[in-house]
C-alpha cells in the first residue's frame, strides 16, 4: 500500500503551477478556501505536519499549539513579522522564507512610488481620462534629481533601491541598527535627524517590535512640508494615525505606500487624497518572482521531509 500523503496547511496560495505541484506531493488543505476554517482546521489538526503562508496570515502561539505535529512553516515571502519565531524555535518547528529572489522587483516598487508621487503620475493619468486636459493645465511636480533620500533600512532591498535611485542622481543617506562600513553612504544613527536633510524617506527595513511605529509625528514633522514618504517595508513601521495626521495637515508633501498598519484596510481619508499614491502590497508581485517564490518553497517543504538541510531557513 502506498504511505498516504503528508498533510500542508495552505493559509493563502501559491501560484496556480506551484500548488499543482504541491498537491502532487501533499494532500494539501487550502484553509483560505473553506466556508468554515475553524471546523477544518480542527478536523485535520493532528494531521498537519507543515503550513504554507505568506504575510498576510498571522501564525501565533495559539496555532501553533493546535498543532500537535507541525514540524515546518514554509513562508513565501522574505518577512517573516506575521510568525512568532519565539514560539516556533521552542517547539522545534522550522521556517523558511524567500530571500533575494524579490529584492529587485520589491526595488522597482519603491522607485515607482517616487518618480509616480514625485511626476504625479496617477493624478496626470486620472487628469487624461476624465477630460481635463481640454480645459487647464496639470499643477508641476518635482525633480528628483539632485534630492536627498534617506533608506530606513540597507538590507538587500534597501541597497537594491539605492542603486537606482544613484541612476537618477540623487543623494543616498541611510538610517539602520549599525553602520555598513563598506559603505560610502553617509550613516544616520538618529532617524529624526536623517529625516531632517531628507526630500524623501524611503523604508525598506523588517517589520516586527524593533521597528514598530519609528516613524512617528517627530519624524514626519522633521520631514517637513516638502518630503515625500514611501514605504514598502511593512505598515507597522510607521505610526499610521501620525501619517493621516501629517498628509491631513500638510506636514509631508506626500506619501507613496505599498504596505498598512492593518492590510487589506487603508484608511479611508488617504484614497481622497491626489498627493498619495495606494498600491495593494505588491513589492514582489510578478510572475516571474512569485514562481521562484514558490519553488523556494516547495524545494524547502522537499528538502525538509526528505532530511536535507533546508534551501533558506530562518528558524
Ligand atoms: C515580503 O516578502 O516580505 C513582501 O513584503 C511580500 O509580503
Amino acid at each position: 500500500m502506498p504511505t498516504p500523503k503528508r498533510t500542508i496547511l495552505a493559509l493563502s496560495p501559491l501560484l496556480a503551477p506551484e500548488m499543482s505541484r504541491l498537491d502532487e506531493r501533499f494532500h494539501t488543505v487550502r484553509l483560505y478556501n473553506e466556508s468554515d476554517p475553524e471546523k477544518t482546521l480542527q478536523a485535520i489538526r493532528n494531521d498537519v505536519v507543515g503550513i504554507v503562508s505568506t504575510t498576510s496570515t498571522p501564525i501565533r502561539k495559539s496555532l501553533m499549539e493546535a498543532l500537535p505535529n507541525l514540524e515546518i512553516i514554509a513562508q513565501s515571502a522574505v518577512g517573516t513579522d506575521n510568525i512568532d519565531l519565539d514560539m516556533a524555535k521552542s517547539r522545534g518547528v522550522r521556517v523558511t522564507n524567500t530571500p533575494d529572489v524579490l529584492t529587485d522587483d520589491t526595488a522597482d516598487i519603491a522607485v515607482s512610488l517616487l518618480l509616480a508621487l514625485s511626476r504625479r503620475i496617477c493624478e496626470a493619468d486620472m487628469y487624461v481620462r476624465v477630460g481635463k486636459w481640454q480645459g487647464g493645465s496639470m499643477p508641476l511636480g518635482v525633480t528628483p534629481k539632485g534630492k536627498t533620500v534617506g533608506i530606513v533600512g540597507l538590507g538587500r532591498i534597501g541597497k537594491a533601491i539605492a542603486k537606482r535611485l544613484v541612476a537618477f542622481d540623487m543623494r543616498i543617506v541611510y538610517h539602520g541598527r549599525k553602520p555598513k562600513p563598506d559603505l560610502a553612504w553617509p550613516y544616520y544613527k538618529d532617524l529624526r535627524e536623517m529625516a531632517e536633510i531628507c526630500d524623501y524617506l524611503v523604508l525598506s527595513c523588517p517589520g516586527g517590535p524593533e521597528t514598530h511605529n519609528i516613524v512617528n509625528a517627530d519624524v514626519l514633522h522633521a520631514l517637513g512640508p516638502k518630503g515625500y514618504l514611501i514605504n514598502v517595508a511593512r505598515g507597522s513601521v510607521v505610526d499610521e494615525p501620525a501619517l493621516v495626521d501629517a498628509l491631513t495637515n500638510k506636514v509631508i508633501a506626500g506619501a507613496g505606500l505599498d504596505v498598512y498598519a492593518h492590510e487589506p484596510n487603508v484608511p479611508d481619508v488617504l484614497k481622497g487624497m491626489d498627493n498619495v499614491v495606494l498600491l495593494p502590497h505588491i513589492g514582489s508581485a510578478t510572475v516571474e518572482t512569485r514562481t521562484i517564490m514558490g519553488e523556494i518553497v516547495l524545494a524547502n517543504l522537499e528538502a525538509h521531509f526528505s532530511g536535507k538541510p533546508l534551501i533558506t531557513p530562518v528558524v
